[in-house]
């Protein structure tokens, strides 16, 4: 099994990168990342000394380079995490976004047709070697923005099949509407981080119709978990708290995400990888719709219990101890465009490859919280430099 995973220095690509050298001892895996602002060394450095690994700095665009890759190594499964990711970010600057999500996604496509195809069929469809499969992780953003129903969260009514999979879940889903995500549901992205994510996926698509090629695409939400870049909702409100800065919340805080522990996406993706059927779309939730402003309370309460109740924890606070309340919440101008809510219907995945997101949110975020509270090396060293003069910008006066 030889994986080319891009984007692998990055949050998701490096916990799958940490998934699949635990779980497949027989694997190798080639790593293709660019480095930009995103992704860190330090993030994988366990994982580079591991002689099933070999990093390649480099750009998903560059034809050169994934040529070489592939004419070097035979590469069986590309899953491709490459790409810009912040919404925020895309709003300020478009271009690098259409450049590296679409031309890098289709950089990768042509290059995994060329060398795993072996001729052509009567029709002159492309036939390609057995096992070879092309992996798109790609966002429940293409799909929208969801209706707000309810003003508080409701427990989900699901069907049968869901429900004897799940038996095993701790906690019940809840959320915030009667509409939800499917496979079906229309693409209709509205940022242009979410339009250049879409047009990925019809690329990928578009492949598929046209040449037959072995792919599948899966659409997850919201993820967290350790190693999240601290420019996301999660990561940036945990770092503010324990330095007892202000806590941007955009608009009301009453926009709903779909929350989903990182390892379980992790597990998800590579189900689909070698279980999913070919060609097609698997949607990834973590039954655990959240508005923003209890994310935030919730990680508030969270810093300041463990800070009472384990006190050497607090060596990592840049603040007093009684500067860890509500009061550091500062509601700030809106996202333009801001989606209202994100919810994933996960049924095709949980009743065809017996997957759901295991995780209770607050189990996974306590995780989540102690893991920064341990790794506070690992948060210095990706927030120096270009981080700082982001959030100066992003969060001016703030
Ligand atoms: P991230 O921003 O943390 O990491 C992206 C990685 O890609 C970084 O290591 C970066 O250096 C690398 N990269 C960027 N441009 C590149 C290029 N041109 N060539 C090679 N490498 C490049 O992103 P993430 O949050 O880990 O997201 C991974 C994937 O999952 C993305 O495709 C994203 O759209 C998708 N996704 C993320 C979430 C989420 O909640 N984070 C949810 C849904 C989907
Ligand atoms: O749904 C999947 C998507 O989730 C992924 O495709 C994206 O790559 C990923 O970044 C994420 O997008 P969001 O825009 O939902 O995530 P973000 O963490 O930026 O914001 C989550 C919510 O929190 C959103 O409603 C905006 C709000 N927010 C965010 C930040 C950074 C704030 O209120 N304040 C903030 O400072």
């Amino acid at each position: 099994m030889r994986y080319l995973v891009t984007g692998a220095a990055g949050f998701i690509g490096a916990n799958y990168l940490k998934y699949i050298l635990k779980m497949h001892s027989n694997c190798e895996v080639i790593v293709l990342d660019k480095l930009t602002y995103a992704g860190n060394l330090l993030t994988i450095q366990e994982e580079l000394k591991d002689s099933r690994v070999k990093f390649i700095k480099g750009d998903i665009q560059n034809k050169e380079l994934v040529e070489n890759i592939f004419m070097r190594h035979d590469i069986d499964y590309v899953v491709n995490f490459a790409a810009e990711s912040h919404v925020d970010r895309s709003i300020e600057n478009p271009q690098i976004f259409l450049e590296t999500n679409i031309l890098g996604t289709q950089n990768l496509l042509d290059m995994a047709k060329k060398f795993w195809s072996i001729g052509k069929d009567e029709k002159g469809y492309p036939i390609f070697k057995q096992g070879k499969k092309y992996l798109q992780v790609s966002t429940d953003e293409v799909y929208g923005s969801l209706e707000k129903d309810w003003a508080v969260a409701q427990e989900l009514i699901l069907n049968e099949s869901v429900r004897k999979v799940i038996s095993g879940r701790k906690t019940l889903p809840t959320g915030y509407g009667e509409s939800f995500f499917t496979e079906n549901t229309p693409l209709s992205p509205r940022s242009p981080y979410s339009a250049s994510k879409t047009a990925a996926d019809m690329l990928v698509k578009a492949y598929e119709d046209t040449y037959h090629m072995p792919i599948s695409i899966t659409r997850c939400s919201n993820n967290y978990g350790p190693y999240h870049f601290p420019e996301k909702l999660i990561p940036l409100m945990i770092k503010n708290v324990l330095e007892g800065k202000k806590l941007p919340v955009y608009g009301k805080g009453d926009n709903v995400r779909d929350w989903l522990y990182v390892k379980d996406h992790c597990k998800g993706i590579d189900l689909v990888l070698h279980k999913g059927r070919l060609g097609e779309v698997y949607n990834i939730g973590g039954f655990n719709e959240e508005q923003n402003i209890e994310i935030v309370k919730l990680v508030i309460s969270t810093i300041a219990r463990i800070m009472r109740d384990e006190p050497r924890h607090q060596k990592v606070l840049k603040t007093e101890l009684s500067n860890i309340s509500e009061g550091l919440i500062t509601y700030v101008q809106d996202r333009l465009g801001h989606d209202a809510r994100y919810a994933i219907d996960p049924t095709k995945i949980v009743t065809e490859l017996g997957w759901y997101p295991e995780t209770p949110f607050v189990e996974g975020i306590e995780q989540t919280i102690r893991w920064y509270l341990e790794n506070q090396e690992w948060v210095n060293s990706v927030t120096s430099g270009e981080y700082q003069k982001y959030y100066e910008q992003m969060y001016q006066g703030s």
